[in-house]
């Protein structure tokens, strides 16, 4: 049979060339929207292997009514949407695209806590409006950093980048949580691993950066952003999923959080509807974490050799489990 690679949206054409290369027959989705679930299956059926996005659902249905499949590589590190564990059981390889995007998404941690600290939402609206009149002495007073406590909730690859940025530009003491000791984390910044609450307890910043699993999903509810500090600042770029929206909007409006800003929400994209749209002190980005040109490229070539690798049979360079 010849091997088949449906590809769900438009990614940098790295990836086609490559796999043309190797005789692969291409599906691409010329319309660049996400695929509904009829046409992805459809498209499925004639294919050997996917390359998707984090917004394509591949659960246990999906698998089982395409079992023919060999590979899924999804164009992410996050790979909450696929039931890996599943696909393993029917003996398709699922790869993500890790370390290329890891600079990309702590960058764009950093914006959004940089424009959180020194209110850019509302001083930009503040030009547009036609508002500037005067210089304000007392206007828009932000939050500096330089010395603050921060909390890097889940210290993988882009947890550990973040931190180093807020320890070695920002001088900022690191307080991390993770389900084992990142020596050469410790080593670099002098973070110190400690359990969720004492984080949330101390740091003036935390920053989410831990997958989306059963533990993560809704931690950061009424409880647990009860006990962040008063002033302190919320970041998230992992998954909308690990935050309740609803707690959020409270701590934002009672007092409790100066700021958050998140790259994510639940659903995506975000309800128009959505209270936290309203507010001055919340920054709400289209999950642009990884989109530099220089990630995007090299995450279209890891999917398109996760492919190739998974079609001729050998172990995914980039494999999920
Ligand atoms: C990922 O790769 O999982 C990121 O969320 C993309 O920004």
């Amino acid at each position: 049979m010849t091997q088949s690679v449906l590809i769900t949206r438009r990614i940098p054409e790295l990836a086609m060339k490559k796999l043309k290369e190797q005789g692969i027959n291409v599906i691409e989705n010329s319309e660049d929207r996400p695929l509904s679930s009829r046409e992805l299956h459809d498209l499925a059926q004639r294919s050997t292997g996917l390359i998707t996005m984090l917004s394509d659902k591949i659960d246990k249905d999906f698998l089982a009514a395409n079992s023919h499949l060999k590979v899924i590589s999804n164009f992410a590190v996050g790979h909450n949407n696929i039931d890996s564990a599943f696909a393993k059981t029917l003996g398709i390889q699922v790869g993500n695209t890790p370390d290329v995007l890891t600079h990309a998404t702590a960058e764009l941690a950093m914006t959004l806590l940089l424009a959180c600290a020194r209110n850019l939402q509302s001083a930009t609206q503040n030009v547009k409006s036609g508002q500037w009149n005067n210089w304000e002495p007392m206007g828009f007073l932000g939050m500096e950093l330089y010395g603050k406590c921060a909390a890097i909730i889940g210290a993988g690859r882009i947890g550990q980048r973040m931190g180093e940025i807020l320890n070695k530009g920002f001088g900022m003491n690191i307080l991390y949580t993770a389900q084992s000791d990142k020596k050469d984390f410790e080593k670099s910044t002098q973070a110190r691993r400690v359990e969720l609450n004492e984080a949330l307890q101390m740091a003036d910043i935390v920053s989410v950066h831990c997958p989306l699993t059963e533990n993560t999903r809704n931690l950061f509810n009424q409880k647990n952003f009860a006990l962040m500090k008063k002033g302190s600042i919320f970041i998230n770029t992992a998954r909308g999923e690990i935050h309740d929206e609803k707690a959020l909007h409270h701590f934002l409006t009672n007092g409790t959080l100066f700021a958050a800003g998140l790259d994510v929400t639940n659903p995506e994209p975000m309800s128009m509807n959505s209270e936290l749209l309203k507010l001055p002190n919340c920054l709400v980005l289209p999950h642009i974490g990884s989109a530099t040109v220089t990630a995007r490229q090299e995450m279209a070539l890891i999917c398109a050799r996760n492919i190739i690798q998974g079609l001729n049979g050998e172990k995914l360079e980039c494999s999920v489990v």
